[in-house]
């Protein structure tokens, strides 16, 4: 893996040398990337011997090769260890006034963040919602240690250990090796050459389990329908616009299925040829389309299938999802509700044989939740 470390300005600094040899073992290739006030605690040579490779953050040198949105677009994860309160406070309001941080803000991939300063700065309230803005974007911000901090003071704020740092990062890969199909998005069924039956699915909560499955190291396919928002680094993106479209894209052998994507229920039996003229009136016949999700799961009995349920705002999710569980024949139910729908948070029922569990939040959240709320549930079943 390809490795971008970022370093900041902490009195840790120096044992980010170790950790630049711990990736490196393992057979990652690190780039490392100070601060300007990083490197008045750690040395550019130690840094550049142990990493193999040339250090330079000067954010206006060799413009032409645009450095900050290469080293974002090179990187496929990203760590930022010791991260000072300054540097999360940065981050957390999106300010970019080094090649650190614009590189970071340039890149759609994993981030990984350990902060270790003084216990009375990481507990300031300042600090403590910067943590919880980033933690909410789905940044992985790991928790201090306890310990000896810089003089004769001890309390949490203590950078952890290399090896904790690395199985922090590396210990969110469980599915290494696991093949996911995840679909979103919003089918479009043609009425003529230029109007389609829709929906609102903005496909952010497809992305969100796409983005938390390439976390864990699943290898991601995402089928997207009509998504217009960015699609994170690491997924490979299939594009499929009407059901029969996403029929033929998302038959893919994979260990798991998530069908976020909304998909009409009914397409229009002949759609006009070219543009229907205004003035007539029209009437439309609609032909109920195949049920996607069932359909696929009677298909690949070995693959985890889960389908999402939209339900009316007020209505019974569990009650339905329970239902659907049964007609579709699937491996489980997410139901969420109406209002959900283009919105950036949510609630989701997951109902499966075993449980039912529910989960509210940004749906980033809701997508690492219900991750591992699936995996919990196939290490059972
Ligand atoms: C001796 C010394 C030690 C410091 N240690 C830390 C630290 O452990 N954590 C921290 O957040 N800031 C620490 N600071 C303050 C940062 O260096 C300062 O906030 C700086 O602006 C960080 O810059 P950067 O985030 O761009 O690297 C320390 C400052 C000094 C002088």
């Amino acid at each position: 893996m390809r490795i971008l470390l970022g370093i900041t300005g902490g009195i840790a600094a120096y044992k980010a040398a170790n950790l630049i040899r711990a990736f490196s073992e393992q057979g990652h290739s690190v780039q490392a990337l100070p601060t300007q006030n990083a490197l008045r605690f750690v040395g550019r040579a130690t840094l550049e011997a142990l990493s193999g490779a040339a250090i330079d953050n000067d954010m206006y040198q060799d413009v032409h090769e645009v450095r900050h949105v290469e080293l974002g677009a090179n990187a496929d994860l990203i760590v930022v260890a010791p991260a000072t309160a300054n540097f999360l406070a940065k981050l957390a309001n999106g300010i970019a006034d080094d090649l650190l941080m614009n590189a970071i803000l340039a890149s759609t991939s994993e981030i990984y963040v350990c902060p270790a300063m003084h216990t009375e700065m990481w507990q300031n309230p300042a600090t403590q919602a910067n943590v919880a803005t980033l933690r909410s974007r789905g940044i992985y911000v790991m928790e201090p240690a306890s310990g000896r901090l810089t003089g004769t003071d001890t309390g949490p704020g203590r950078l952890p250990e290399t090896e904790e740092i690395v199985s922090f990062v590396m210990g969110k890969k469980p599915l290494s090796g696991m093949t996911v199909t995840v679909t979103a998005g919003g089918t479009r069924e043609p009425i003529d050459q230029v109007r389609y039956i829709g929906n609102s699915s903005s496909g952010r909560m497809g992305i969100a389990i796409a983005t938390a499955y390439r976390d864990a190291g699943a290898l991601v396919r995402l089928v997207a329908c009509n998504i217009e928002i960015p699609v994170p680094a690491g997924i490979e993106v299939i594009r499929a616009s009407s059901v029969a479209d996403l029929d033929q894209a998302m038959n893919l052998p994979s260990d798991i299925m998530v069908m976020a994507a909304a998909v009409s229920d009914f397409r229009i039996d002949k759609p006009f040829e070219g543009k229907l003229p205004r003035g007539e009136a029209r009437t439309m016949s609609l032909t109920p389309t195949k049920d996607l999700i069932a359909d696929f799961a009677a298909k690949n009995p070995d693959t985890f299938c889960v389908a999402f349920a939209l339900t009316e705002d007020g209505a019974d999710v569990e009650t339905i999802s329970q239902g659907k569980l049964l007609t579709k024949k699937v491996s489980a139910v997410a139901g969420n509700s109406v209002s959900s729908l283009g919105s950036e948070i949510g609630e989701i029922t997951l109902v499966t044989k075993l449980a039912v569990l529910r989960e509210s939040g940004t749906k980033i959240e809701l997508g690492r939740w219900l991750v591992g709320a699936i995996s919990k549930t196939m290490s059972k079943a």
